[in-house]
């Protein structure tokens, strides 16, 4: 029997309802395959500060240096309440970036996915939909802004000032740049590189490395687009894409208009991949304005175990059965409510209940 040690990171908000329904899929999936998923569970984001006094407190570290593959629910508070932990100790530059950093987690795999099938939960009109959107955005997730220098204070003019500064170096651009094209290489083998090149020099040195790269792939098709014109053709024609490939700040933001596209935030699952490690995340945050009231849609979260199933412990099969068995739940007419519009005809359930359904589907692969 082997055993894979697992890391639980349940995080804020809405985290550990979305968990909860994560694991249950996690522990059926173990038992009927005879692999023991060892889950150690720790207190990680807003509430780990709270009851340990650090965001990504050292028994933390310690628990997933030593885990197979890290398992972790969104972090972070409303707007007011983050006001009440220091900038640095808050969960966000406290936790999240020393994650994504300490086990160097560049790549980030962020899939917009829906089926012709689903395509009433999106906003688009069915004719720019057609047969579905499935497309899937890599983000570069430990460089650009986000880690580059930063320094605040107070100028010459005894104005107050901030300056931070976007930094990548070509090795860092090339390894992303391979993993797209990896990725490409194995769909459509069409490759669209988002970028700012005419302003920005980073994307200047991001797109020569790119292309670089790119030669050793000669059967893939690079596309060029600016980021700002790729946001209106998320809208007007997601499905002219299929791999998408970006710097650290353009993939954050476009891959919240992914989920807006899908019609739900909570249909963004994700993956983070580095080196050594890989862990796994929905997209979207703790969502404060729903929690605690068992409504949040736990796809996301269970998206990520089925990335996790895939992508660390090579389990292929079971990945797709847990992407199929959430599929049914909603073509059985069940959805939570964040996917639901005036005009449709669902029948609106909880967190515990989609996860119990998606359970049952599951038993039937
Ligand atoms: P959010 O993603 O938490 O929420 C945006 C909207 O999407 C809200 O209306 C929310 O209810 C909805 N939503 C998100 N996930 C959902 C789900 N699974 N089911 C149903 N509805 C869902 O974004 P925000 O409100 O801007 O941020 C809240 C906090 O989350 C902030 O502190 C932010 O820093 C943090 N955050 C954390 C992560 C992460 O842990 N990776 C990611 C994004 C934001
Ligand atoms: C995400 C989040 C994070 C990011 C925040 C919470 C630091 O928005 O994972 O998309 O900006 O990367
Ligand atoms: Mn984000």
């Amino acid at each position: 029997m082997s055993t894979y040690k697992i890391a639980v990171l349940e995080g804020d908000g809405i985290g550990p309802e979305i968990m909860r329904e994560a694991i249950k899929i996690l522990r059926f999936i173990g038992e009927r395959n005879e692999i023991e998923f060892d889950l150690k569970s720790a207190t990680f984001g807003a509430a780990a500060y709270f009851s340990d006094g650090h965001p990504f407190p050292t028994e933390t570290k310690r628990v997933c240096d030593e885990a197979d593959a890290i398992l972790k629910g969104p972090i972070g508070l409303n707007h007011e309440d983050s006001k009440k932990i220091p900038v640095d100790m808050q969960p966000e530059r406290g936790a999240l970036l020393p994650l994504r950093k300490r086990y160097n987690t560049f790549a980030n795999f962020r899939p917009v996915f829906l089926p012709q099938g689903l395509a009433h939960f999106s906003p688009l009109k069915p004719e720019i939909i057609g047969k579905g959107i499935d497309l899937i955005m890599i983000r570069e997730l430990v460089g650009g802004l986000y880690f580059g220098a930063k320094e605040t204070g107070i100028n010459e003019d005894g104005k107050r000032f901030v300056n931070e500064s976007l930094e990548y170096n070509e090795d860092q651009i090339k390894r992303i740049a391979k993993v797209a094209f990896d990725t490409a290489r194995k769909r459509k083998k069409i490759l669209h590189n988002i970028h700012k090149s005419n302003v920005l020099k980073s994307s200047v040195l991001w797109n020569e490395v790119l292309e670089e790269v790119g030669s050793d792939y000669p059967d893939v098709e690079v596309v060029h687009i600016l980021v700002d014109a790729a946001a209106t053709y998320l809208c007007l024609n997601p499905t002219q894409f299929d791999v998408m490939v970006m710097e650290n700040m353009f993939g954050d933001i476009l891959s919240d208009q992914g989920g807006g596209i899908l019609g739900s935030l909570g249909l963004m699952p994700s993956a983070c991949v580095g080196p050594n490690k890989a862990y796994y995340e929905p997209s979207h945050g703790s969502a404060p304005d729903i929690a605690g009231k068992g409504i949040a849609n736990p796809y996301s979260m269970i998206g990520s175990v089925a990335m996790m199933l895939e992508m660390s412990f090579n389990m292929d099969e079971e990945s797709k059965n847990v992407w199929q068995a959430m599929q049914s739940v909603f073509s059985l007419g069940f959805s939570t409510p964040d996917l639901s519009k005036p005009e449709s005809n669902l029948e609106l359930i909880s967190t515990e209940k989609f996860g119990d359904l998606v359970l049952a589907e599951l038993k039937k692969t």
